[in-house]
């Protein structure tokens, strides 16, 4: 075996988004792409010389081939050991866990996320520092940096090694141990939930659908629901990870898991249904004839955590993403415990809940998690919320319209304009940014500005700032957000968030676009959809 070190050519685009450096899977096939960004990523983060690494993907299309070449470069970069998930599989908090249980320098997940895979579709990557958390700010942006002019990347051209087996190997001195993906994580979780009371609510006859959408979480959650809790034999539904996720978008919301919501909206539709997402950090939450948004997701978990053994001492905080809905802030003040709100993106809860200033964070975007990992985690908002109904006792439209009763609802609403040319949706934008001063006071549609603004975040924790996170309408009693998203692999997104409070005395079981109604034709005239976008309805509406 030899070490060689390769020419290359920077390539352009190198840049992290929100979630790592997405692309065509095609794009990150071409010779040296991958090579490149993975040296950066060694030289951003001061070499590989005797580091640990986790390595492991949601096993979409080119997952395979993708390990080979970092193990590789891994082993011609003189790391020490890479822990690596069985069939290259392991979930983003699997992941992120067995980087903190075993103390490594950091691990690589191979994901799109939601995207969809195979060679047409998505691929990602993805760096996690030593506290299992995505690369901050400051060090995806020195990885793009060193992609910028890098020169030249250095590989073994030692064998593949054979990942369908758990067993140890060397390759160029490099240790390469190829591990169960699903053990740790398991253990993890039956460390922080009841596991008996979920039990005994399955042994009652309770029924629970899962969708793993055919991504990384099937394995995952066949050992835990089913073999360990007892939930029936087949709760467990696309449990088989496939490169292509059977041509779907693994992606837990209404529109994609579609079927799941079929199935719970029958009238003998099962008690709870969940699902996840390709690799493994999303949840989507429902329970007969109800689905729970994930901003509402976020708020219930919070207000009944303490079901859990984990968390029953109670909580040191819950932060949020900007765009998330004012839910959890009402819990968080019932609770009288600090609320964070943090830019898009999980990154931004890593200060946080390194510091133990939060226990709890969220997405509006499916995305709930604890200081467990330092992830998102759709398998974790399952058993948290199996935990709290094994102890409540009732159907989960019945803990939703009593969490709504005590602390009113926020209706809320994600509106995406998908695959835009980057300078119309980046023309909605500069036009709302132009007007924010002169927003306050004004009404529209029958609503009135309070307030405007472009979010910028100071992380209390290191003092950073990260500016232009997207911009903040403030009605009475009412709030709008426009963002573009950072994970696109197509043109631009423009994503319009809408949300509206209904206080405790109010209605809360009108339909949910008609009472978002006023709110979204109030943007959509001062943003200038229709006039900049040449049309007026969103692709997807979550
Ligand atoms: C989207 C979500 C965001 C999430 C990210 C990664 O990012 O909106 O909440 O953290 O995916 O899963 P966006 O495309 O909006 O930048
Ligand atoms: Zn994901």
């Amino acid at each position: 075996m030899a070490i060689h070190t390769k020419s290359i050519q920077p390539f352009e685009g190198q840049k992290p988004g929100t979630s790592g450096l997405r692309k065509k899977t095609r794009v990150f096939m071409q010779p040296g792409f991958l090579e490149a960004f993975v040296q950066s990523i060694f030289e951003a983060t001061g070499g590989a010389e005797g580091k640990t690494y986790v390595l492991g993907g949601d096993g979409r299309f080119f997952n395979a081939a993708a390990i080979q070449t970092i193990l590789k470069m891994a082993a011609a970069n003189g790391a020490a050991c890479v822990l690596v998930g069985q069939n290259g599989l392991l979930s983003t908090p699997a992941t992120s866990h067995l980087i903190r249980l075993n103390q490594t320098d950091g691990g690589f997940i191979l994901s799109a996320s939601h995207n969809p895979g195979g060679i047409e579709e998505d691929f990602g990557l993805k760096f996690n520092a030593a506290n299992g958390g995505p690369a901050p700010e400051a060090l995806t942006e020195a990885m793009y940096a060193i992609s910028q002019t890098i020169t030249s990347y250095k590989i073994s051209d030692g064998p593949d090694i054979d990942l369908s087996r758990q067993h140890e190997a060397s390759l160029d001195g490099m240790r390469v141990q190829v591990i169960d993906s699903v053990a740790d994580y398991h253990a993890l979780m039956r460390g922080l939930f009841d596991f008996d009371a979920i039990r005994a609510l399955f042994a009652g006859g309770y029924r629970m659908v899962f969708d793993a959408m055919h991504a990384v979480t099937g394995p995952y959650a066949k050992a835990i629901f089913e073999d360990d809790l007892g939930a029936a034999p087949g709760s467990v539904r696309n449990a088989v990870p496939l490169e292509d996720f059977g041509g779907g978008h693994p992606d837990p919301n209404p529109i994609w898991a579609s079927e799941l919501m079929a199935t719970m909206m029958a009238s003998d539709g099962p008690d709870f249904g969940a699902a996840s997402d390709g690799d493994g950090d999303r949840n989507m939450i429902t329970g007969k004839g109800v689905f729970v948004s994930p901003s509402d997701s976020l708020a219930v978990l919070a207000a009944n955590a303490t079901a859990a053994p984990a968390y029953a001492k109670g909580l040191a905080g819950v932060a949020r993403s900007m765009p998330t809905s004012a839910a959890a802030d009402r819990v968080a003040e019932a609770l009288g415990i600090e609320a964070f709100e943090t830019p898009t993106g999980w990154k931004f809860f890593g200060n946080l809940l390194d510091a133990g200033r939060v226990t709890i964070c969220g997405e509006e975007s499916a995305g709930t998690s604890s200081d467990h990992v330092r992830e998102k985690d759709g398998l974790w908002a399952v058993l948290l919320w199996l935990n709290i109904l094994a102890e409540q006792k009732k159907p989960v439209a019945q803990l939703l319209a009593e969490h709504w009763a005590r602390y009113g609802r926020d209706y809320y609403s994600r509106h995406d304009y998908e695959a835009l040319p980057t300078e119309k949706a980046q023309a909605v934008m500069a036009g709302l940014r132009d007007q924010l001063a002169s927003l306050p006071g004004r009404s529209v549609g029958g609503l009135t500005l309070t307030a405007a603004d472009e979010f910028a975040y100071h992380d209390p924790i290191d003092g950073s700032t990260s500016s232009g996170q997207g911009l903040r309408l403030y009605f009475e009693g009412a709030r709008a957000v426009l963002r573009l998203s950072g994970t696109g692999t197509q043109g631009a997104t423009l994503r319009l968030y809408l949300e509206r409070y209904e206080p405790p005395e109010g209605d809360h079981q009108r339909d949910l676009q008609a009472a978002l109604a006023p709110l979204r034709d109030a943007v959509r005239s001062l943003a200038r959809i229709e006039a900049l976008l040449g049309r007026v309805e969103p692709d997807v509406i979550t």
